[in-house]
């Protein structure tokens, strides 16, 4: 199972990724929970000690590892080197494990406009590809807010993309833009999770504007998810919460 994690900015995308990710590890399932937003705090919201998220180092500032592995000595960037760098000892080398969950971080590539192609990014390039087509554990990869760093790379081996979206016309135009743009990239399926949802006008609302069969379920608005967003806590520790989304894990699988 792989899947993507998207939506419009604080809908619930990072909340959401921890509980499905914590969920699948309870069972047993080996996940790789992936943060893929340049602004990461998936750790956090997994429940992370500090102590641990304070050493976790982005896979794109580990300039010599990406200087070695592209084959460009670390002076000299943007000279030739290494497009096809060996990654499929990375998720394993440079995960953090805690909770049953390994977490990597993707960090952020400072790109110089669309056709940009430096070692940094060919590196993360072909480890998300990697991640996605060929990685055996259960991927779970929160995404950055928004639709423009939806790429082929990430498309190409999903299972499906999850939209959240919560009872606002905003979010939900969001739902429409990744929908159109999935079917671009040839994206199999998506899915969408109506969050802070306050009651069933606000189900309703949502329903309406999806498309039939698309949505997995929802998740209710909740003052305990809000606070356990404190460093060593995490929204896994709100029973109610945890139970919808165990509802709309089993939905998943129903429909993958
Ligand atoms: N069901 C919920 N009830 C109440 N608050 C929630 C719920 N889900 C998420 N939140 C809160 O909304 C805020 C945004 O959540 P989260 O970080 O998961 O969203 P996001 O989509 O990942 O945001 P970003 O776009 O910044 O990455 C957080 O403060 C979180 O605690
Ligand atoms: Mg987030």
């Amino acid at each position: 199972m792989k899947i993507a994690i998207t939506g419009k900015g604080g809908v619930g995308k990072t909340t959401f990724a921890a509980i499905l990710s914590r969920l699948y590890a309870a069972e047993g399932y080996r996940v790789l929970a992936v943060d893929a937003d340049p602004d990461a705090n998936l750790a956090l919201a997994l429940g992370f000690p500090e102590e641990i998220i304070a050493k976790i180092i982005p896979i794109a500032e580990m300039k010599e590892m990406i200087a070695e592995r592209t084959n460009t000595p670390s002076d000299s960037f943007g000279k030739m080197f290494k497009l096809n760098p060996q990654v499929d000892d990375i998720p394993e080398k440079y995960c953090t494990e805690y909770n049953g969950v390994k977490l990597l971080t993707m960090g952020t590539v400072e790109t110089g406009g669309s056709g940009c192609v430096c070692p940094e990014h060919v590196l993360l390039k072909k480890l998300t590809s990697h991640l996605v087509l060929q990685n055996k554990d259960v991927v779970i990869m929160d995404m950055e807010a928004g639709i423009e760093h939806l790429g082929r790379g990430t498309a190409q081996g999903v299972n499906a993309f999850i939209v959240v979206v919560e009872p606002g016309a905003r979010s939900l135009q969001t739902y429409d833009k990744v929908k159109k743009l999935a079917q671009d990239l040839g994206v199999p399926k998506v899915f969408a999770v109506g969050n802070k949802v306050k009651n069933q006008s606000d189900r309703e609302y949502i329903l309406k504007y999806l498309d039939a069969n698309t949505c997995l379920g929802f998740i209710s608005y909740s003052e305990e998810v809000v606070n356990s967003d404190r460093p060593d806590q995490s929204p896994f520790t709100n029973a109610k919460t945890v139970e919808e989304v165990k509802v709309i894990k089993q939905q998943l699988s129903l429909v993958t």
